[in-house]
């Protein structure tokens, strides 16, 4: 597919985003804003209002799909789902998210699935989950001249592993092995970092440390930048959020008032009125029986 920035001048990139850490002292008010969408409408939606960058996440597996967790998201519904955010995003940088299993075998292998992201769908970065053991895949990656966002603390791919999704790097052995993943994953090449689920403190500490950006989510407020899960924060989700997702408005409440006012002016006959209803153009008898729409175009 082909992709047409129409000139933006305001179009977000890797470099762009790379200079903003670089001169984070001297703007301290220009953090970076990241949001997940994974179809058009809602891409289209949050580039529009101004957000830096836009992560067809693989959350999309338990947020728009339905799966248990983002394990069984597959590379073919990942491309779909980035294809479709793609054609509404102008501004931000598009980054795809790598699925479980996509990259955790053959480093030859994950290459090509993110070729595939940069060529099909239209993705300008990845992400990949994972800290000193991702070195050989993230410096692949970036030699390929793939941009990668790295991710790390908890990890929602490694849910087995980490038995659930606990908070990660609160021992000081954990802080320790977490600090050395997000060297690992700066050293490797990628251009920023997602640090999930981690004490405010530690990710204050990675954040100093680093060149590259870090993306907080559950991070604290420290992190040269944030993310949510769109459907989080505005409210259509099916469980409990988690603390750090604040919500900003109820939209699966607004879907529901809106669908039961529809349902119930359907059976009372007040929908549709005769304003939203079409009309012949002649009332004449002998025209009744003219097969023809006369009220014109949609
Ligand atoms: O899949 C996702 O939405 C993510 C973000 C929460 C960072 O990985």
């Amino acid at each position: 597919m082909s992709v047409h920035f129409k000139g933006n001048a305001a179009k977000i990139t890797v470099p762009e985003l790379l200079q903003r850490k670089s001169q984070a002292a001297n703007f301290p008010n220009k953090k970076i804003t990241c949001l997940t969408a994974y179809d058009y409408p809602t891409a289209r939606i949050v580039d529009e209002a101004g957000v830096d960058v836009v992560l067809v996440g693989d959350s999309m597996a338990m947020v728009a799909l339905g799966y248990d967790s983002t394990l069984p998201l597959t590379l073919d519904e990942a491309l779909h789902h980035t294809k479709a955010a793609r054609r509404g995003v102008q501004r931000a940088l598009l980054i795809a998210d790598m699925p479980f299993g996509t990259y955790h075998s053959d480093v030859n292998e994950a290459l090509r699935n993110a070729v595939r992201f940069v060529k099909e769908s239209g993705a300008e970065a990845v992400k990949v989950e994972g800290g000193e053991r991702r070195l050989e895949l993230i410096a692949r990656l970036t030699e390929a001249e793939i941009p990668v966002m790295g991710h790390v603390g908890l990890t929602p791919q490694s849910v087995n592993a980490m038995g659930g999704y606990r908070v990660q790097g609160k021992t000081l052995s954990g802080a320790e092995q977490l600090l050395r993943d997000a060297r690992a994953v700066e050293a490797a090449g990628a251009f920023s970092i997602v640090l999930e689920g981690i004490p405010r403190e530690l990710a204050a500490e990675i954040t100093r440390t680093l060149r590259i950006p870090t993306i907080g989510i559950g991070a604290g407020p420290d992190c040269d930048g944030q993310i949510l899960v769109l459907h989080d924060m505005i409210g259509l989700t099916f469980h409990e959020p988690p603390k750090f997702a604040r919500r900003y408005t109820n939209v699966g409440k607004r879907i529901g008032q809106a669908v039961r006012e529809y349902c119930a002016d359907v059976q009372s006959g007040n929908f549709p009125s005769d304003a939203e209803s079409y009309h012949r153009a002649h009332a004449a008898k002998e025209e009744l029986e003219l097969p023809v729409n006369t009220d014109g175009d949609w």
